[in-house]
C-alpha cells in the first residue's frame, strides 16, 4: 500500500475495475486530449468516440465532477497537463484511444438459425457478441450516431493492455446519472439486470473476442480473471498478511490463557 512515486497517476487496479493512466504522457496517458474534452470528461462522463466513466468514475462524476464550476474544472485541467508522463511498456507506441476498426461481426454469424446468446460450450465469441451486444453497439460495433451507444473501437476500454475495465463492464454494465439524463447498460454478470447471465467461459471468450475484433489484440483474457473480477478483484497481501497475523496472535492469546490456568490455579 505504500505510494510508487515515479507512477504517480500512472494507473492502478480497484477492486473490479483499473483506474487508467491519467498522466500527460501521449501513449499512455490522457496527454492527447484538449482542455475542453478534459472539461467535458469530467462533467459528462462521455466523450464521443473516445471514452466513458463506469465503475467508480462514474460514479465521483455523477455525484460530484458534475457539480464543479468552471474555474475548479479550468485548473483541473491545468493541473492534469502538468503532470509527469508516465509510460507503460505493455502499451507499446499504440494509444488505447486510436486501436480498432469497424468490422462486422454479422457476418460471422452463418445460417438462418436463431442466434444463441449462452449456454452452449461451441458457442463462439462472435455469436456472443451478435446476441448480445450488437443490439445496442452495432454489428460492426460502430454505435450510434448521436454518440449514446459508443463505438467499440477507437475506445479506451477495448484498446486498454489491461483487460480489467472491459471484463467489469461486460459483468456490472454501466449506471450513470449526470443532469437528469441516464448512461444505462445492462450488467451480463451481476444478477442485477434480466439480462442473460453468462458465465466466466463465456465472459472470457467474448472479451477476448472485442479485444481481437475491434481493439488491442495481445491482451489475453481467461475464465479466473473473470472469476476475480467478478468477486471484486484481486485482493492486498496485506489483507492475506493481516489475516494470518490475526489467527497467529489468537492462537498466542489461547496458549497464553492455558499457561496462566495451569501455573496458578493449583
Ligand atoms: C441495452 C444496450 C446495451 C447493450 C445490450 C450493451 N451495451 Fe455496452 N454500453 C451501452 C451504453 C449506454 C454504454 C455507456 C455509454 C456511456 O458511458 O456514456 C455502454 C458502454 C460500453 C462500454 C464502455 C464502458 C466504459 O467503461 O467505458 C463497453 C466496452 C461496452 N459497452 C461493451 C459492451 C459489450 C461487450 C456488450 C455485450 C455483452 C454490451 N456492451 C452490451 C449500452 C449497451
Amino acid at each position: 500500500m505504500q505510494e510508487e512515486a515515479s507512477k504517480a497517476l500512472g494507473g492502478g487496479s480497484l477492486g473490479s475495475w483499473y483506474a487508467p493512466n491519467i498522466t500527460s504522457d501521449k501513449i499512455s496517458g490522457i496527454g492527447n486530449w484538449s482542455q475542453d474534452e478534459i472539461k467535458t470528461y469530467l462533467k459528462s462522463g462521455h466523450i464521443d468516440g473516445l471514452t466513458q466513466a463506469a465503475g467508480g468514475m462514474g460514479e465521483a462524476v455523477e455525484h460530484s465532477f458534475q457539480h464543479l464550476t468552471e474555474a475548479d474544472l479550468n485548473a483541473l485541467t491545468i493541473y492534469l497537463a502538468s503532470t509527469q508522463p508516465v509510460r507503460d511498456p505493455a502499451d507499446g507506441n499504440l494509444s488505447r484511444f486510436a486501436l480498432g476498426q469497424p468490422v462486422s461481426s454479422a457476418d460471422r454469424v452463418r445460417g438462418n438459425q436463431p442466434i444463441r446468446s449462452e449456454d452452449n460450450p461451441d458457442i463462439s465469441g462472435a455469436e456472443l457478441f451478435t446476441g448480445n451486444c450488437a443490439s445496442c453497439h452495432n454489428y460492426q460495433a460502430q454505435g450510434s450516431h448521436d454518440g449514446y451507444y459508443p463505438s467499440l473501437w477507437h475506445n479506451s476500454v477495448t484498446g486498454a493492455s489491461n483487460p480489467d475495465n472491459l471484463i467489469a463492464t461486460i459483468l456490472f454494465g454501466v449506471d450513470r446519472h449526470v443532469a437528469g439524463a441516464q448512461a444505462f447498460m445492462p450488467g451480463f454478470g451481476g444478477k442485477k439486470t434480466d439480462a442473460v447471465q453468462l458465465n466466466d467461459e463465456e465472459i472470457a471468450k467474448l472479451t477476448k473476442y472485442v479485444f481481437d475484433t475491434y481493439g488491442r489484440p495481445q491482451v489475453s483474457v481467461s475464465p479466473a480473471q473473470v472469476a476475480t473480477i467478478r468477486h471484486g478483484g484481486s485482493k492486498s497481501p496485506l489483507l492475506v498478511l493481516s489475516r494470518i497475523g490475526m489467527a497467529g496472535g489468537t492462537i498466542l492469546i489461547a496458549l497464553g490463557c492455558f499457561w496462566f490456568l495451569r501455573t496458578f490455579r493449583k
